[in-house]
């Protein structure tokens, strides 16, 4: 018996996908290697979890095909990690958020129903909340004004999800994550973009006028949490979870309580490369939101979730991973 990753050569995946391994489980991560971004980065990631342990199957294939995932061996939970990720994207490749995000999403709440799972834990984002000015967001708050296509799909996929918890009773819960940074990140994310650019020399550009604050959270504070979260599924008790539900589904938001102005980041960075940013300040841009902040109280509460790793201390950690990756 094993826990299916998907997405496990993504980012996110493959940090929970060793640290599942680290603990003794056996895992099987599926990942089509999409080229979102340099598919080279997802086959680097892949690399170190089949030389860290035995107990990783990889199986290449689409979420979304019925076929691949009926042919998976057996699995006792998922952690359903892979998906079309980016806001702006969005906006270009409208239709890779529906094969992804909606169909992919859908055969993966079929695959649990079928299997008959313990638990499905499935990643949501803090994109849902829309450009709202409540904050901290918390997970009650109503989150039906998304401001993206991207944003959209993973609201989306929660109501799926609902769905399939009320029918089915099968325990689910839903990470929303908040801005994750760290060592083997996204090339399309602000940290990894910023370094580049700084390393290079090049300007930095700052949207909204660098008038922007993100709940940053580090990779290692959220792979905790993923792992609490899966090992703690949602009681069928009848009881209300986090997010509303009266079926055994829970919703938490995964960030850091603790948003930082992008200009904060950028001298962050500039410190740990050693060189001066400079910077271009611009307008919004379609499908972003002004700020991200996350209420962790419920996570705290029943899943033990407890961020610790500040910007300080990430931010280098990135850097230095970047430059080794890089060689820069
Ligand atoms: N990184 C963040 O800051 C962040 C924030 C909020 C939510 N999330 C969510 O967390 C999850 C993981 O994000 P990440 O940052 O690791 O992104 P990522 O792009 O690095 O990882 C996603 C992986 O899924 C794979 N994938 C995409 N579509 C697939 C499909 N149809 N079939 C099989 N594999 C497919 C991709 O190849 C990729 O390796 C995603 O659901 C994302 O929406 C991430």
């Amino acid at each position: 018996m094993a826990i299916l990753v998907t997405g496990a050569a993504g980012f996110i995946g493959a940090h929970v996908a060793r640290a599942l391994l680290a603990r003794g489980e056996r895992v099987i991560g599926i990942d089509n290697l999409n080229a979102y971004y340099d598919p080279a980065l997802k086959h680097a990631r892949l690399a170190q979890l089949v030389g860290d342990a035995p107990g990783f199957t990889f199986v290449p294939g689409d979420i979304a095909d019925a076929a691949t995932l009926a042919a998976l061996g057996d699995i006792t939970t998922i952690v359903h990690l892979a998906a079309q990720a980016g806001v702006r994207h969005s906006i270009d490749a409208p239709r890779d958020y529906g094969h992804s995000n909606l169909t992919g999403q859908l055969e993966i709440l079929e695959l649990a129903r079928t299997r008959r799972v313990a638990h499905l834990v499935y990643a949501s984002s803090s994109s849902v909340y829309g450009d709202t000015s409540a904050l901290p967001f918390s997970a009650e708050a109503r989150a039906d004004r998304p401001v993206s296509l991207y944003a959209a799909s993973k609201k989306a996929g929660e109501l799926m999800a609902e769905s399939y918890a009320h029918l089915y009773r099968i325990p689910m819960t839903g990470l929303r994550f908040f801005t994750v940074y760290g060592p083997w990140g996204r090339p399309d994310m602000a940290l990894w973009r910023f370094t580049t650019r700084v390393l290079a020399g090049e300007p930095l550009p700052l949207y909204n006028g660098g008038a922007m604050r993100r709940d940053f959270s580090f990779i290692d504070d959220i792979v905790a949490g993923v792992l609490a979260a899966l090992d703690r599924p949602p009681a069928d008790d009848g009881a209300e979870k986090p997010g509303g539900s009266l079926g055994p589904h829970a919703v938490y938001n995964l960030g850091n309580d603790r948003p930082e102005q992008l200009g904060d980041l950028v001298a962050l960075i500039g410190a740990a490369c050693g060189r001066e940013p400079r910077i271009d300040l611009l307008p919004m841009q379609p499908g972003d939101v002004t700020a991200t902040w996350a209420d962790i109280g419920p996570a705290r509460r029943d899943l033990g979730y407890d961020p610790k790793t500040p910007l300080a201390i990430g931010v280098p950690a990135f850097v230095a991973w970047y430059r080794d990756y890089s060689s820069v």
